[in-house]
């Protein structure tokens, strides 16, 4: 943390003013933008470990940390030695070599039930792919989503989506986006979360129709909405009952509570898994995961196209196979859950009551509100997002970066330290008594 208490970002400034001229917004993904919380982004120049220190010289504690994938915080040795030993060798071949056979085995044997893997280089990519595998696999058109779940920048999938369309889209169009045309956009129907019967009666109206239903089994894009394993093994049970495919999105959850997907976690299997971020060490990396017979679907075997310029690419998968080493080490998600409980009970300690949030092992989403944690995009409290937004920059101008939106979950890596967790919670604190 700066030692002074003020955080001067006239560089960082100054770097948005020329970037608005240049980039759309002055971002190259709508999340970084401060829309919501307002003011300007802040330029990062360096990070190591939870630490990220911006143009101006301003250190700060990272709980953003790329959205992700850097659950062993920035830098982490493992990796970087992985990727600069490797990237002599060769940046990209555009062809085969031997560290994507072993991607494939390790993220396989890391997911039940999956026998292929086929890699990409986003999360995005893999859910596209993923979804064109289930309509390739059933001949069916329709894919079922859920309100607020966020599956990447596809067409198919910005039909009431979570993540930054929530900060940023237009509330009145019919998809979350502009550009995409309403004959593809009806192709995607949307069910609120957590409620079964729904889903029952779509499938009992249309299921011949519905190729798969696609969710996160841990929602983590619209604030962290927590479903039952009861939701999600009703939505097994109704897939299996009329021939659909069920996808889990884990881009985010894929190995962020323990080495594996959070489907194991609930005891539920599904058809496809969708996996980025952690899987690829802070590289471009997304994966589809899943059994030979639907995976074969796809081109060279099968019909299904499905191609990239820099799929597997070695750096990528370098740095990915260096992190899932290390997190098969359970010590490591022992580390990562104490953090998260250390940092839920010294919240709730601070006897500011609304001064809280909902947890699942390291991913923790600010609710600053008081009443039920929602399990639905509807029901969040519009007064826990306006806390937020009133809160953020007093605690970013005491040395904590968090996502700029009351919408993202942080996240927690084995890097921060309990004294870390102490110091945000004392500028939230700080930072409360202000706004009261
Ligand atoms: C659950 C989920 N799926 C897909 C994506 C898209 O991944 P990417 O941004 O790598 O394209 C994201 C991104 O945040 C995500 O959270």
């Amino acid at each position: 943390m700066n030692s002074s208490s003020t955080y001067c970002r006239t560089q960082s400034d100054l770097l948005y003013d020329q970037a608005v001229g240049f980039i759309p917004g002055g971002v190259n993904s709508p999340v970084r933008a401060f829309k919501s919380v307002g003011g300007k982004p802040v330029y990062f120049q360096s990070a190591s470990g939870a630490d990220v220190i911006d143009v101006d010289g301003n250190h700060y504690v990272d709980f953003c940390l790329s959205w992700g994938p850097l659950i062993l915080g920035h830098s982490d040795p493992a990796v970087i030695a992985a990727v600069t030993q490797i990237a002599p060798r060769g940046l990209t071949y555009g062809a085969c070599h031997p560290a994507e056979v072993q991607m494939a085995q390790t993220l396989v044997a890391a997911l039940p039930g999956a026998q292929m893997a086929r890699l990409v280089s986003s999360g995005t990519e893999a859910v596209m792919t993923a979804l064109r595998l289930a309509r390739g696999a059933t001949g069916r058109p329709l894919i079922v989503k859920f309100e607020g779940g966020y599956h990447g920048h596809a067409d198919a999938l910005l039909v009431k989506a979570g993540s930054g369309l929530i900060t940023h889209a237009d509330p009145g169009a019919e998809a979350s986006s502009a550009g995409v045309p309403k004959e593809i956009a009806q192709l995607t129907v949307t069910l609120p979360f957590a409620d079964l019967d729904a889903v029952r009666n779509l499938f009992a109206l249309h299921g011949s129709r519905i190729a798969a239903i696609i969710i996160e089994p841990l929602p983590a894009n619209n604030g962290l909405l927590v479903q039952t394993a009861e939701f999600l093994h009703g939505l097994r049970h109704v897939t299996t009952q009329h021939g659909a495919l069920l996808i889990f999105d884990e881009v985010i959850s894929g190995f962020r509570l323990h080495y594996g997907g959070y489907g194991a976690l609930v005891g539920v299997q599904p058809d496809l898994t969708t996996l980025g971020k952690i899987v690829g060490g802070g590289l471009p990396l997304g994966a589809i995961v899943g059994p030979r017979r639907i995976l074969e679907l796809l081109a060279p075997v099968g019909p299904v196209y499905q191609a990239g310029t820099l799929s597997g690419n070695p750096l990528s998968i370098a740095a990915g196979l260096a992190t899932l080493r290390t997190l098969q080490d359970p010590a490591v998600y022992r580390r990562l859950n104490h953090l998260g409980a250390y940092l839920e009970h010294k919240l709730l300690a601070t006897g500011i009551e609304w001064l809280r949030g909902q947890r699942q092992g390291s991913v923790f989403w600010p609710y600053f509100a008081q009443g039920p944690l929602p399990t639905r995009a509807d029901t969040i409290d519009p007064l826990a997002v306006a806390r937020f937004n009133n809160l953020y920059h007093h605690v970013l101008q005491a040395g904590f970066y968090l996502p700029p939106s009351a919408y993202e979950v942080l996240f927690l890596s084995a890097a921060h330290t309990e004294a870390q967790l102490d110091g945000l919670v004392a500028a939230l604190v700080c930072a409360a008594r202000q706004m009261t």
